[in-house]
């Protein structure tokens, strides 16, 4: 092993105290899309428990970019909060980052009283309607948007930008040949459809300039067989490390519209997703969770196989997402050659994970990856196994 997961190091212009950075996960508790004491109270517990940078998610650059009425928009009235969130976060020695995201046809439309915005008129099925083509105009405004949420965040205290590419949100449908079929320069081959993409990236790179450090988060696999492929993103990493404007690039996969569990593998919480939504969502959950929501076997660092291709398709910096858990994955993301692991589910179970790895490297995590955080999204972010809301599994099997 040549480093070490907790020796400080560089990630642009920033030098971070460790190579461990807390993932995106959509917290839940800005009912009115502005910063809650909640909020600050999960990051700065977050940032104790010893992570190098922490990801605040999802802040949408522009109303309808929200996943719904309940995310936070970047805009004027949620600097205040942000900058708390940012202060709370820096005294406790971690950097911040701001995932930056436009959700196109995973928005709620019918909650964010917005059109959702796509490539052309594709699903957009959490408001239950058809998706906005975007025309030349709606494009620029889009990058407009994106330039004024990365400064307001930067202006906001955040060291770091995270850009989301992935999921089949608005610039990852854009990616995708299933959802994207657009005749002009936004569609057709890889190249156009990695427009926006690069378009974005480099609107946010040129508003904040190189002290911020950027890095994007990018699908390798949409999770369709129709969809975005890992031989098009490593492409597509070429062309975003040509570009010149990123420091690094988190590779993920999965598709929050059509294949959400290969994001996460691991047992789909079927019956408390359906539980989580009300009327003709909750209907809709119940019939088609068994095809929307599929079993992927979970193993330690699962995105591996298809992050170890774009590892050999760039030089530039990686990190490696999901199922990192302990020392050994670390390790072992170190030794193949990513500068970082970023870390979602371990964290929302022990916080402080981080902190009792370092004291002893043999620490195993107590996230069961059972995916019952995945439903409180909507009720405010959380392991259930943590609170007490459901039984801890690892205890049952103690006690046996
Ligand atoms: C409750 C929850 C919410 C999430 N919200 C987001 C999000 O807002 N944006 C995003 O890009 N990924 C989101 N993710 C995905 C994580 O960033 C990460 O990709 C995934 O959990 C796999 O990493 P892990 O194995 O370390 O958990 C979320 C994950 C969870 C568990």
């Amino acid at each position: 092993m040549s480093v070490s997961p907790f020796e400080p190091s560089p990630l642009g212009p920033l030098t971070v105290r460790n190579r461990l950075i807390k993932a995106a996960t959509f917290e839940g508790m800005t009912p009115r899309g502005l910063v809650t004491d909640e909020l600050i109270d999960f990051h700065r517990e977050i940032a104790a428990g010893g992570v190098g940078i922490c990801t605040v998610a999802y802040c949408a650059v522009a109303p309808e970019g929200r996943t719904d009425r309940g995310a936070i928009w970047l805009r004027p009235e949620a600097a205040e909060g942000l900058r708390r969130l940012t202060d709370a976060i820096h005294g406790e020695g971690a950097l911040a980052a701001a995932q930056l995201g436009h959700a196109g046809p995973v928005a709620n439309s019918v909650s964010n009283k917005a059109k959702a915005l796509g490539p052309g008129r594709i699903p957009a099925p959490m408001g239950g309607s058809l998706t906005k083509k975007m025309t030349h105009d709606d494009i620029r405004d889009l990058l407009v948007n994106y330039r004024n949420g990365a400064r307001l965040a930067v202006d906001c205290g955040f060291d770091a930008l995270e850009i989301h590419l992935g999921h089949n949100y608005l610039p990852s449908s854009f990616l995708s040949p299933l959802l994207n079929h657009r005749k002009d320069e936004y569609g057709g081959s890889l190249e156009n459809r990695a427009r926006l993409a690069r378009e974005i990236v480099a609107a946010v790179r040129n508003e904040v300039g190189p002290d911020v450090a950027i890095w994007a988060k990018l699908n390798m696999y949409d999770g369709s067989r129709f969809g975005f492929q890992v031989d098009e993103a490593c492409d597509v990493a070429r062309m975003l490390e040509s570009d010149g404007h990123l420091d690094a690039i988190e590779p993920t996969a999965g598709s929050s519209l059509l294949n959400p569990m290969y994001l996460f593998h691991g047992k789909p919480p079927r019956r408390s997703f359906a539980a989580s939504m009300h009327g003709i969502m909750k209907f809709g959950m119940r019939i088609f969770a068994p095809i929307f929501l599929k079993h992927y076997k979970y193993h330690p660092g699962y995105l591996l196989p298809l992050a170890r291709q774009l590892r050999h398709a760039v030089s530039m910096p990686l990190i490696l997402l999901g199922g990192i858990t302990d020392e050994a994955g670390m390790d072992m993301a170190l030794d193949e050659g990513f500068q970082f692991v970023a870390m979602g589910r371990a964290l929302l179970r022990e916080p402080n994970l981080p902190l009792l790895i370092q004291a002893d490297p043999t620490t195993e995590s107590k996230c069961v990856h059972c995916n019952e955080c995945m439903p409180t999204i909507y009720s405010g972010t959380r392991c259930p196994i943590r609170t007490g809301e459901i039984p801890d599994p690892l205890e049952a099997r103690a006690s046996a």
